[in-house]
């Protein structure tokens, strides 16, 4: 069976694009692939070093996994500061990855530019404990979006590096699994233009509370309305229906569509109903998201068999890699 690999930073909650754009796609995953998806904390040190709230947002990520149909059972799901061999790979890893190639790395250019005050090694090495993440599990498979192609092009370069510096094909090469393909939307925010996104401050939550999710849609940008008989939808509104679709029955989508050909739409209206559609998928995921988070017990089975079986698979495999690169022990 072929393994995929994934991980999320824990940096804030999940919003309608995550959910779409890749949660979605790990709950279908897990059925036919041997996944292991994680809570990638140490990445999430590089940008967001606070101490105080690191716990606090892997449990809230862990408990928005869970409510939404990650299953434990199925799925290995993990924390990834409890796998320390993890940090070993990456050590090793970081003995062939070159100073050029790293800062040529897009998310670390942008990073840097993002945090001038900020530019740790950690930002730099990013690549490479990413890489230290997929290979340790001999992963096949890595769902990522657009953004971190790049990082997985480097998890590649760097398994293939081993292969050959070690002489074997020890590590599988790890495809992308890219969302895009594979039919999932892009998620549109509710500002007029570009994506759903964290620090795009346009999120809609799975935890957001009913009235909070009405306040958001009913703000929605749109327009005056359309004037011509089957006009072209301006981005905004576009961004409504794309929306509509993900959530609401076709029927209700094509009758918002009738009414944007026949020029009689009222937005209010449409935005009503998008917003009791958001609210119906939204609501029963908000309230296991509240009983899980409130579960420790729960949380804290999960996270530990996930660690364990997660700690097994990289064990053995860092046996092999010391092995291959020569070490031995005394004792
Ligand atoms: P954010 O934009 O909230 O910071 P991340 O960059 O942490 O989200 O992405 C986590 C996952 O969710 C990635 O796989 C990413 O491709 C997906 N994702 C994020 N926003 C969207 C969106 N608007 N539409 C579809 N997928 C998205
Ligand atoms: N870099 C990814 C992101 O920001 C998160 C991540 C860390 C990851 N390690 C990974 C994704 C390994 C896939 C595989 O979204």
């Amino acid at each position: 069976m072929e393994t995929v690999v994934s991980g999320i930073r824990p940096t804030g909650n999940l919003h309608l694009g995550n959910y779409f754009g890749a949660v979605r796609n790990f709950i279908k995953m897990q059925e036919t692939y041997n996944c292991y998806f994680f809570i990638a904390d140490w990445h999430s040190l590089t940008t967001h070093p606070k101490p105080g709230s690191i716990h606090q947002n892997v449990r809230t990520v862990l408990a928005e996994y869970l409510a939404c149909g990650i299953d434990p059972e199925k799925a290995t799901i993990f924390v990834q500061s409890d796998v320390k061999e993890i940090s070993e790979l990456y050590l090793l890893l970081a003995m062939n990855a070159y100073l050029g190639e790293l800062e040529r790395t897009t998310s670390f250019k942008d990073k840097a530019r993002q945090q001038p005050n900020n530019v740790n090694a950690g930002l730099l090495t990013y690549p490479v404990l990413m890489a230290a993440d997929i290979i340790i599990h001999k992963a096949n498979k890595v769902p990522v979006g657009k953004d971190q192609e790049q990082n997985l092009e480097m998890a590649r370069k760097f398994a293939k590096r081993f292969n050959n510096m070690y002489g074997e094909e020890f590590f599988p090469i790890p495809e992308p699994f890219t969302f895009d393909q594979s039919g999932l939307v892009k998620v549109p925010g509710l500002d007029g233009s570009g994506k759903m996104g964290k620090s795009e401050g346009n999120g809609i939550f799975l935890c957001d509370e009913d009235k909070v999710i009405r306040k958001k849609v009913m703000k929605a940008v749109s327009d005056s309305g359309p004037t011509v008989p089957n006009q072209e939808k301006p981005e905004a509104i576009q961004n409504l229906f794309t929306l509509m679709n993900i959530v609401s029955t076709p029927d209700t989508v094509e009758h918002f569509n009738g009414l944007y050909n026949t020029c009689e739409i009222r937005y209010g209206d449409m935005k009503k109903q998008l917003a009791e559609d958001i609210i119906g998928f939204i609501a029963p995921i908000r309230e296991k998201i509240n009983d899980i988070y409130n579960d420790t017990d729960y949380l804290a089975r999960v996270a530990k068999a996930g660690a364990d079986k997660a700690r097994e698979s990289a064990a053995k495999t860092l046996e092999d890699v010391r092995k291959l690169i020569g070490f031995k022990s005394f004792y």
